[in-house]
């Protein structure tokens, strides 16, 4: 599959629309090719094709009522980044993950997970996207162990696998000695790990997570984001994490500014900051949302 991998055509300065249609016709050109190779076969093989992107966007806009809180959003969120969703509250943060998650119908726009639609296809979909949500949801009166076999079950895997799956991601979250202690013994920082690790009992290929480190102090929000990145880097897992918080931010993330409904700018840390001639990633950030005339434009990721 290597070999495809490196083709996806990269114009100068290509528009998103631009980028998102030759990357797809370049994603279907491989996917006739590979079926025709014997190498694919059908829809269930589509994710492993290169150039899908782990997350994508496509002008998606909702509103509550008259309060439009996404308008015409479209960015893609690559394989194995790890990618920081930056808006300030009422941004539309949550509202873009309660749609990624089908809590919400995205009634305009497209969205795909690993180039599965989540309106035709939301079981493909869903089965590869694991989620953390803002606020908290583990049950506080049942052990840590009791919380991922739970959700093992709803996810449909096996007496056995889930009790592997759940040492497994204990482990590696750094949590194994506290399996059996009931989940309102831990601290925050500790609560938000069991979730992280439920959420990828399923081994999902793109995590999301909203505000993960919201109330939590400065050990324990550092240890959720070595962790993740330790999950990207080790794992090839693609992270899309929301935050509000600057300083979470560093040189090898991805980021995607999202303010009052508008996607601001995209791209790899280094390239938002250069495009606004900022020190940082909140100089850069102080910029974008100051320039009203901005509200549409994005900058070349
Ligand atoms: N259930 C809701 N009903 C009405 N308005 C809402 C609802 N949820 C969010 N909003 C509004 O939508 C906008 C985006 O909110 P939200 O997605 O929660 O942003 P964030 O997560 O970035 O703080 C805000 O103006 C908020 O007040
Ligand atoms: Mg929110």
């Amino acid at each position: 599959m290597e070999d495809v991998a490196g083709t996806c055509p990269e114009a100068a300065n290509p528009s998103h629309d631009q980028r998102m249609l030759a990357s797809r016709a370049s994603c279907e050109a491989q996917k006739r090719l590979l079926r025709r190779a014997g190498k694919i076969d059908g829809k269930a093989l589509l994710s492993e094709v290169a150039c899908e992107p782990a997350l994508s966007i496509e002008h998606v806009t909702h509103a509550y009522g008259e309060r439009v809180a996404l308008d015409d959003v479209s960015f893609t969120v690559a394989r194995g980044s790890c990618t920081a969703l930056l808006g300030l509250n009422g941004a539309g943060k949550t509202t873009l993950f309660s749609l990624v998650t089908r809590l919400f119908a995205a009634r305009q726009g497209q969205i795909r997970v690993l180039g599965f639609d989540i309106n035709r296809d939301p079981g493909e979909a869903l089965r590869r996207l694991g989620v953390v949500f803002q606020a908290r949801t583990l049950d506080l009166d049942l052990s840590v162990t009791q919380n991922l076999r739970y959700h093992a079950a709803l996810h449909g895997l096996g007496a056995g696998e889930a009790k592997a799956r759940a040492a497994e991601v204990l482990a590696r979250m750094e949590l194994s000695a506290r399996a059996g202690e009931k989940a309102r013994n831990l601290s925050g920082g500790q609560m938000r790990r069991v979730e992280i690790a439920r959420a990828l009992l399923h081994s999902p290929r793109l995590l999301v997570l909203d505000e993960p480190t919201v109330g939590l102090d400065i050990n324990a929000r550092a240890s959720i984001l070595r962790h993740l990145r330790e999950l990207v880097a080790q794992t090839g897992l693609t992270v899309l994490w929301a935050t509000h918080l600057l300083d979470e931010v560093n040189a090898t993330d991805e980021v995607v500014v999202l303010h009052k409904g508008h996607i601001l700018a995209t791209g790899s840390t280094e390239s938002v900051i250069e495009a606004q001639r900022a020190k940082d990633i909140g100089g850069a950030f102080a910029s974008l949302i100051a320039d009203p005339s901005d509200a549409s434009a994005q900058a070349p990721s």
